[in-house]
């Protein structure tokens, strides 16, 4: 039996993971018990854990002997961690460290979350190999983090990819569905040309790498660009919101630098035959999934 602890299992992502992990444990022959935490966010099922701490984090591992580790803890805002770098440095690198040197002592394989912005957006389409050159705040945190995960002696994967979009259920973390659905103005960059990833093609290709024993950097993308704006738009058709609660927004109105394209190359997982979701395939899955919950009977 391998056990699968996923740190950050009440964020957007997390959540996903965490569901997509803990409702088909048997996707390898040795089945899989899904452990998850939480910092401020209770959920049930999930253990509380800061991994600021490092007495904490160590304990927790040592505890739970995951044999594999999905480190999802951050705050994926570029422009907080450009106004509150030292919280950001902490959470990102020194939060990162203490999961590191957890896994180290417990031979525990680890698989990290990082993003496209370790790229600064001049050289794109990016390769799995290419060097990082991160422009914001977020970006260089990330490649700190990146670079202490690269020096675990024990099998590592560095996931990275653009911004995520998804529905994982009513009451939970939506990201930037649950933004729409809070009925509150959404701003959105309508210039940046980005390539959005679809939330549940993250545990997919978790699966897909840890079925091959994969190891090293991998690119996730999804197929088709898109300004974040649009996408905003066509989600909120999808949720019924009305897209004039979305304002478009240009570079200059948001405190951390961008690039223009930072899109990635996906040879490694395109050579493991892994299929990207395109919006629109991801658009019909969320739009028949927020009906079934708008069906579902109300408690009387
Ligand atoms: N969202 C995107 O578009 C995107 C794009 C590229 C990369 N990423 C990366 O994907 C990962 C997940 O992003 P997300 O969108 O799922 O973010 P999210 O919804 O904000 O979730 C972040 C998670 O981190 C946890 N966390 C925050 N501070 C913590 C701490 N001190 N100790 C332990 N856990 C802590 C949160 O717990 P509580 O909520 O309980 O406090 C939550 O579970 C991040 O590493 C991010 O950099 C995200």
């Amino acid at each position: 039996m391998s056990k699968v602890l996923i740190i950050g299992a009440s964020g957007f992502l997390g959540r996903s993971l965490f569901t997509s992990f803990a409702s088909n444990p048997n996707y390898e022959t040795h089945g899989t018990e899904t452990h998850g935490t939480y910092s401020q966010r209770q959920r049930p099922q999930l253990d509380h854990l800061d991994i600021k701490n490092r007495y904490d984090v160590h304990a927790y591992i040592e505890q739970i002997q995951p044999n594999i580790v999905i480190h999802t803890a951050a705050v994926p805002d570029p422009d907080y961690c450009e106004t509150n770098k030292k919280a950001a440095q902490q959470l990102i690198v020194e939060g990162t460290k203490h999961v590191v040197g957890a896994c180290q002592e417990i031979n525990a394989q680890l698989i990290y979350i990082s993003t496209t912005y370790v790229y600064g957006g001049e050289k794109a389409p990016y390769r799995e190999k290419d060097p990082t050159d991160p422009i914001n705040y977020y970006g260089k945190l990330k490649v700190k983090a990146e670079n202490i995960v690269q020096l675990l002696s024990l099998p590592w994967s560095i996931l990275r990819f653009d911004f995520l979009y998804g529905y994982n259920g009513e009451g939970m973390p939506n990201g930037l569905v649950g933004k729409l659905l809070s009925g509150n103005q959404v701003k959105a960059n309508s210039v940046q040309m980005r390539k959005p990833l679809f939330v549940d093609d993250v545990a997919s290709a978790i699966k897909k790498i840890i079925g091959v024993n994969g190891s090293g950097i991998y690119h996730l993308s999804g197929p088709d660009q898109i300004t974040k704006y649009q996408l905003c738009q066509r989600l909120a058709t999808v949720v019924g919101v009305p897209v004039s609660n979305i304002s478009p927004i240009k570079f200059e109105a948001q405190a951390a630098p961008r690039g223009n394209d930072t899109s990635l190359l996906t040879e490694r997982l395109d050579a493991l035959d892994f299929i990207f979701t395109p919006i629109d395939a991801a658009l019909k899955i969320i739009g028949d999934e927020y009906a079934k919950r708008e069906s579902l009977p109300t408690a009387t």
